[in-house]
């Protein structure tokens, strides 16, 4: 059955409301930047979303460069579309009396300007003709145009104004409902500001208990109504479900709100953007079906200015999943 979390009005990213924690479609195609890793199997990964959709995780984040493989471009914009056009929402009309109305829209978000050359390498490409490019494959990957395409990431050989601009195409040429940028800087936030204005619609960042390195993005997206998508917001596959033991302050808090330290993670990250017009929502990533069901009772807990600011306190971890990156782009994942 359809399940809906709370929703924020966000125009800038989609006509209609978006939930407060998205999905990280990511770990359905590939673990961190290694290649050729066992990922799960493809039914199971559509069956996956399909939970994930019927929860009320109706964000979706995914990207053209997520792949088993340098060469399998596009695996996880093919799974999410494949998951999309599939979906078919059960409401329960005893139990659910708006068993006639609509179900939730889905809003997708899709990263382009990212080339994966061969094993191993990656590299960014923020020319306008390769994200024009980009953006009429995810399109057709995805088999609708997405709500929101980002720059993936930085193209370090390309002065980032003209990125910027050459971004601006793309909703020109009508293949993005809206534009965002990941991985950006507090200092390239405010050049895209300057080049994009109100037409930038959202920023996806790295922001955990692990990683807190960009405040200012944050406060300006609140501030400015964009939509801040917190990407590996319980520290990555490999940490997650160690999240308490290596930031106890959140697993503190758990047991006064009775939660789990992951649950008050993202919590504290909704939090963040409550005030709004803007929102911070995290993306977190799922293989099972699980941590989907633990995972939506986050998007209730309540928690005090206190706790959040006692949280935002405590001691991050080690940085960045990825700390190169502001080096070269031919260094980056993710
Ligand atoms: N823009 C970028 O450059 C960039 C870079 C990296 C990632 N991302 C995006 O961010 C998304 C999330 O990142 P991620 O998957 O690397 O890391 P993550 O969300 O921090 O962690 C994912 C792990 O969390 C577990 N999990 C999820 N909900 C849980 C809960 N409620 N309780 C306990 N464990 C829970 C999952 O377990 P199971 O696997 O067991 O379900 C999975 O192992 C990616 O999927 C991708 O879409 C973007």
């Amino acid at each position: 059955m359809v399940d809906t979390l709370p929703c924020r009005t966000l125009p800038k990213v989609a006509p209609h409301a978006v939930p407060v924690i998205g999905v990280g479609a990511m770990p359905l195609s590939m673990r961190g930047r290694a290649e050729d890793v066992a990922i799960i199997d493809h039914d199971d990964a559509i069956a996956l979303l399909h939970t994930c959709f019927d929860a009320g995780l109706t964000l979706i984040d995914t990207a053209r460069a997520y792949g088993p493989r340098f060469d399998a471009l596009g695996h996880n914009e093919r799974l999410v579309g494949e998951a999309v056009r599939t979906w078919r929402p059960v409401r329960d009309p005893v139990a659910d009396p708006r068993a006639s109305a609509v179900p939730s829209p889905l809003t997708i978000v899709t990263k382009i300007g990212r080339l994966r050359p061969g094993p191993g390498q990656w590299a960014g490409d923020a020319s306008r003709e390769t994200l024009l490019r980009h953006a009429e494959q995810s399109a057709t990957y995805l088999g609708r145009i997405p709500d929101v395409v980002c720059l993936h990431r930085m193209d370090r050989q390309r002065p980032a104004a003209e990125a910027f601009s050459n971004m601006l195409a793309v909703t020109d040429a009508g293949l993005a409902g809206a534009i965002g940028l990941s991985n950006v800087t507090t200092a390239e936030f405010d050049l895209a500001w300057s080049v994009m204005g109100e037409r930038l619609a959202l920023i996806e960042n790295e922001r955990s208990p692990r990683y807190r390195g960009d405040g200012a993005v944050v406060t300006a997206c609140v501030e400015r109504g964009l939509a801040y998508l917190a990407w590996s917001p319980l520290g990555g596959i490999g940490d997650a479900a160690r999240l308490g033991e290596l930031y106890p302050e959140f697993a503190a808090v758990g047991v006064e709100v009775g939660a789990t330290a992951q649950q008050v993670a993202l919590a504290w990250l909704i939090a963040e953007g409550a005030a709004g017009p803007g929102a911070v929502i995290p993306i977190p990533g799922f293989t099972r079906a699980t941590t989907v069901a633990a995972t939506v009772p986050a998007a209730t807990v309540v928690l005090t200015a206190q706790q959040v600011a006692r949280l935002s306190a405590s001691p991050a971890g080690e940085g960045s999943l990825f700390p190169d990156l502001s080096v070269p782009a031919a260094a980056g994942g993710g």
